[in-house]
């Protein structure tokens, strides 16, 4: 008799809507094409080094959906490559590689499916040229992963960065204020760059283009003497004034990339309001932005990415991602992946229409 199939799959860094749209797609079409068994590794990369996991039944799958987070759990700390470990006060890395590779074994996974963004597909590269048969599925609210034109996740989150920025109109308008709207993105501006135009962003600051503070002051003036008593000033996390440097909310050192950015809105908020006399306040969208139910099109996309995986797994494409390139599903080598993140390109489309609609990006006077 035929072994059955056996697919593992493993949800790694930060959550975002739609994680348990592509479980879902994943492990039901293999289980209806290929009556496979679905094991699903919990908490990420953590589960795979300390063994962590649990048969995927058809009915943990329903009515998953719309849910937003990951069933299985996710960690954005732990690396197999570089596992930190408290000794005292210390923290020591250790590579526990071997010790993920022998648990993979030991399930008998015939492959393996990684749900994650650029350090997390990184990490699923060095597991295939370790020979784990893999294949990942771009996940990001940053939409920076390489080789993708979108990733799901982001849809939504410039749905809510949206929301956020439509409801904070009302405030700087009644009372004539400045009102900063910061947005996640980690070193990219595409959340930024799309919600500060999806809400009519006065001004839209983003890492790929450094900015000007007298730049920025000089586009509120300009307003004020036009009669725009209040401006909406939407700025990514990673953003930067010209020659300085990002701000950095917090160092996670048992994180492969410890860097949290944040707080880069209350600086501006205090130069701004120093130099205008404009009473000006911030407000951090966060988490909310990775939190709760997946837009339509993160659904469909994430239910589309899951399916095209399995389509991958069936035609043994491994070390390989889906992505979507001119609007079609294809796949991408991990190698090309994991060389980086996805910037804006400066001549991006957007960036010169929002420009057209007098948008300004903080960097002309
Ligand atoms: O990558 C997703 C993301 O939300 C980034 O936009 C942000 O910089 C980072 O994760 C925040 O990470 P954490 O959840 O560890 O604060």
């Amino acid at each position: 008799m035929n072994k059955k199939k056996k697919i593992g799959i493993l949800t790694g860094g930060g959550d975002c809507p739609g994680i348990n749209a592509v479980i879902r797609a994943v492990a039901r079409k293999a289980m209806l094409e290929d009556d496979a068994e679905i094991i699903g590794i919990e908490d990420g990369y953590e589960g795979l080094v300390n063994n962590r996991y649990r048969k995927l039944q058809l009915r943990e799958l329903s009515g998953i959906l719309t849910v937003g987070g990951t069933i299985l759990g996710t960690s954005k700390k732990a690396n197999p490559y570089r596992y930190a470990i408290k000794n005292g006060d210390k923290l020591v890395f250790k590579d526990l590689s071997r010790r993920a590779l022998d648990n993979i074994d030991d399930m008998e996974l015939d492959c393996l499916v990684v749900i994650g963004g650029d350090g997390t597909l990184g990490i699923a590269y060095k597991l295939f040229k370790d020979g784990v048969p893999v294949i990942g599925v771009p996940k990001t609210i940053d939409n920076d992963i390489m080789g993708t034109e979108i990733t799901f996740g982001f849809d939504s989150a410039v749905w809510i960065a949206t929301e956020g920025i439509d409801r904070l109109h009302t405030t700087a308008q009644s009372h004539h204020r400045i009102m900063i709207v910061e947005v996640m993105g980690h070193n990219a501006g595409w959340i930024a760059l799309h919600s500060g135009i999806a809400g009519g962003g006065d001004i839209i600051l983003i890492p790929e283009i450094p900015y000007q503070i007298d730049a920025i002051v000089a586009k509120v003036r300009e307003r004020h003497s036009r009669g725009k008593k209040f401006s909406i000033i939407v700025v990514a996390e990673g953003a930067k004034p010209k020659g300085g440097d990002i701000v950095i909310q917090r160092i996670v050192k048992e994180s492969s990339d410890p860097i949290r950015l944040g707080g880069i809105g209350f600086v501006l908020g205090q130069q701004i309001e120093n130099m205008t006399g404009i009473e000006t306040r911030t407000v951090v969208m966060g988490h909310l932005q990775r939190g709760g139910s997946p837009t339509p099109y993160d659904r469909v996309l994430a239910t589309e990415l899951g399916t095209k995986a399995v389509d991958m797994i069936q035609a043994q494409e491994f070390g390989s991602m889906v992505g979507v390139q001119k609007c079609k599903l294809v796949k991408v080598s991990l190698k090309e992946v994991s060389k980086g993140s996805r910037k804006i390109p400066l001549d991006h489309p957007l960036i010169k229409s929002a420009r057209s609609l007098d948008t300004s990006f903080g960097d002309k006077k």
